[in-house]
């Protein structure tokens, strides 16, 4: 694995083994703490975030590594009109490793065409982002469950949502059915759902969360995507189709894990916070230690 762009970069064992690997740093990170060290990550952020270049950064510092960047593309020599190839050759020569967030979607394939150092996709506009299914495998198997065995269903915005359309490919790999929950206009793309279907898994499309909601042990609940909205009008009547809260949660399992990327804007009440089936703070926290377990397999 040279770079990572594509969850489809790596195999089902370098997953299950970057799972083993984050689950050792998190029992004891204090003994991962020279493994970077005089390594430098640099963290390109075109596009805002708070979990991703945070946790990374976070990740980075706790591998003994130094961390340079910028989180508004507004600040650097893009804004007079630099190429992403002229950005990436020049930032080559001041780091080991890039961790890059784009809204374009062919961004960060032209940063890694270009790139001696490894480039790690940290978000690529509305089609992927590995990391994010990284971590959140790694907590549904902390979880106890085998990842052959679970039962998942996606809600939401299906269509722009980038972790949704990573963490399906991932885990076409291991279940032999997947549920999806969308407002009609917002339902995976038809290039993910072959690309799913080729690997032998039954995709379930549902208008009515309520009618799987007694079959799944995941549920992951994502944002509708504001930033990817040309019409404002159709995003407001859209954004909250989908709600969880105490009433609506009455009607899963007593084991069902209460996932979302986060950031929420209303689609997961906050009242849902102390449920002990609502794991998405927990989930974003160990963002850190699978960032330390890739990172580390990249440079250590
Ligand atoms: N989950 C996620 O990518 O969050 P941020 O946009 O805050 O990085």
């Amino acid at each position: 694995m040279k770079h990572l762009i594509s969850i489809q970069d790596i195999s089902t064992n370098e997953i299950i083994e970057l799972i083993k690997d984050a689950g050792e740093i998190k029992k004891n990170p204090g003994e991962y703490a020279q493994a970077l060290n005089g390594k430098i990550i640099a963290t390109l952020f075109f596009e805002p975030s708070t979990r991703t270049r945070l946790s990374f950064t976070s990740a980075s510092l706790q591998l003994g590594a130094q961390v340079l960047g910028f989180n508004d593309a507004k600040s650097t020599s893009t804004a007079k009109g630099e190429t992403i190839e002229d950005t990436i050759k020049i930032i080559n020569g001041y780091c080991h490793l890039i961790v890059m967030r784009h809204s374009e979607i062919d961004a960060l394939k032209r940063a890694a065409e270009v790139s001696s150092a490894p480039v790690i996709n940290a978000g690529n506009g509305s089609e992927e982002h590995p990391t994010q299914t990284l971590l959140d495998l790694f907590t549904i198997v902390e979880k106890g469950i085998n990842l052959e065995d679970v039962s998942l269903c996606f809600v939401g915005d299906l269509k722009y949502g980038r972790t949704v359309h990573s963490l399906s490919l991932a885990l076409a790999h291991f279940v032999k059915t997947m549920y999806f929950v969308s407002p009609p206009s917002l339902r995976l793309p038809s290039n993910y759902k072959t690309l799913i279907e080729k690997q032998g898994v039954h995709l379930i499309e549902k208008d009515d969360l309520n009618e799987i909601a007694g079959f799944i042990n995941v549920l992951y609940m994502t944002r509708v995507q504001l930033e990817r909205f040309d019409d404002q009008n159709e995003y407001e009547r859209l954004k909250l189709s989908f709600i969880l809260n105490k009433k609506s949660a009455a009607l899963f399992r007593e084991d069902c894990l209460f996932m979302h990327p986060l950031p929420r804007i209303g689609e997961i009440d906050p009242e849902m916070d102390n449920d002990s089936r609502a794991i998405y703070f927990e989930q974003s926290r160990n963002g850190v230690w699978m960032r330390m377990a890739l990172m580390a397999k990249f440079l250590a």
